[in-house]
């Protein structure tokens, strides 16, 4: 039987160029994408930049220009990459479209009528210079347990201390270098504890994540109450203003994965399509999403939540991948082991990259490590 099959790689931020790290994902979806159109299966395959919040304010501010003008480039930059790579996606959308905004307004209405939404007066750090509420990672100083100086506003690096950044001595925002007040602003939030029955029920479902993945959604949240998602952010923001909460915006949390949603729609306005037939909650689609293991609780409790209660289509599946390391460690910009996939490109082709992926991807979460030697050995060797 032909099966209908709509697919999604995580939409990649549009505050930064791809990189290997990010291909591992993009790759390993275009050839499970390609595998089940050879077989005949209907399958589409969407994705889109992921353009809101703070880090895209910074960036423009810092080059002195829009954002929209930012998140234009960087899709520009996006599409080249991918295509250089032979990511072949059925449409690539952007977070900041009309057919997002549509159903994110869609999606809301549904959740607060459902009764899952309130809201709460907040404290938050506020940069009276750069006039915006801050961030935890755009506040540092030292840190109120070892005393260390220029910590990052969350944790320490070096006594792993964990904190909230109104607790460090001698705070500074990472914006203007000023010195951050505490200001108290409303907040809306999702009563996600109302869905945790159904939660439970659907991440634990045999077959639907991957063992580990649902043995740490049961460990890490599914045990306790869960907590509400603070899912507003206060002017200025650069997103979708809430209907019916002039100066507040939705959390780009919100609106990214709704962003799947605006993509779908895309694709089935240029091809004489109809949306219900991929995301109703009746549809005959099966959907799957691939993800790095960084965003798990994103795509595993808000995402099956919101598409529950706007009556929408649940994953069928969420294929959680491990990260990419280099000679065994991290990425790291200091050491040359951060490339980005326009550099890789300046020297080699794409195939031997996607084929090195390929054998070493699985269906687990481990990392994985680009190996320099290994690499030529096995393209040398194999190929
Ligand atoms: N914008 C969010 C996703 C929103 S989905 C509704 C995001 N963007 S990202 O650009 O940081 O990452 C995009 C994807 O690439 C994520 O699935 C992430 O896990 C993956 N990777 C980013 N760096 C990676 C490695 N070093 N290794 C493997 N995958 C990596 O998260
Ligand atoms: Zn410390």
């Amino acid at each position: 039987m032909t099966r209908q099959i709509l697919v999604t790689a995580a939409l990649p931020y549009a505050n930064g160029h791809i990189h290997i790290g990010h291909l591992v994902e993009y790759i390993q979806t275009d050839i499970w994408v390609r595998f089940q159109k050879l077989r005949g299966n209907r399958c589409v395959f969407v994705c889109a930049d992921d353009t809101h919040g703070t880090a895209i304010t910074i960036r423009a501010r810092r080059e002195g220009r829009s954002e929209e003008d930012v998140i234009a480039d960087m899709r520009a930059a996006h599409i080249r990459d991918f295509d250089a790579f032979q990511i072949e996606f059925d449409n690539y959308g952007s977070t900041n479209s009309a057919e997002n905004q549509a159903q994110c307004r869609q999606v809301w209405s549904q959740i607060e009528a459902a009764g899952l939404v309130v809201s709460r007066d907040i404290e938050q750090l506020f940069d009276p210079q750069a006039g915006t509420f801050l961030a935890d990672r755009f506040v540092r100083g030292t840190c109120p347990k070892c005393g260390a100086a220029d910590q990052p506003g969350d944790n320490c690096s070096v006594c792993s201390a964990t904190y909230s950044p109104a607790d460090l001595t001698d705070p500074k925002s990472v914006l203007s270098e000023a010195t951050p007040e505490l200001r108290s602003a409303k907040h809306l939030f999702i009563e996600l504890e109302q869905l945790r029955g159904f939660l439970t029920e659907w991440s634990q479902e045999p077959g639907r994540l991957q063992p580990e993945v649902a043995r740490y959604l049961k460990g890490n949240f599914l045990g306790d109450e869960l907590r509400d998602w603070d899912i507003s952010r206060p002017a200025p923001y650069f997103g979708f203003e809430i209907p019916g909460h002039t100066g507040h915006y939705w959390y780009v949390w919100f609106d990214a994965p709704i962003g799947y949603i605006g993509s779908t729609q895309q694709w089935c306005e240029r091809n004489g399509e109809s949306l219900g037939d991929w995301w109703s909650q009746d549809a005959d689609t099966e959907i799957h999403h691939f993800i790095g293991k960084d965003i798990v609780y994103f795509h595993t409790l808000f995402w099956p939540g919101m598409l529950k209660t706007a009556g929408l289509k649940l994953p069928d599946k969420v294929h959680v991948h491990g990260f990419l390391t280099v000679g065994g460690e991290k990425m790291s910009k200091s050491k040359g082991t951060f490339l980005m996939a326009s550099t890789w490109l300046r020297h080699l082709p794409p195939g031997p990259l996607r084929y090195y992926y390929a054998s070493k991807l699985g269906p687990g979460l481990d990392d994985l490590d680009l190996n320099p030697e290994e690499f030529v050995s096995r393209v040398n060797t194999d190929l």
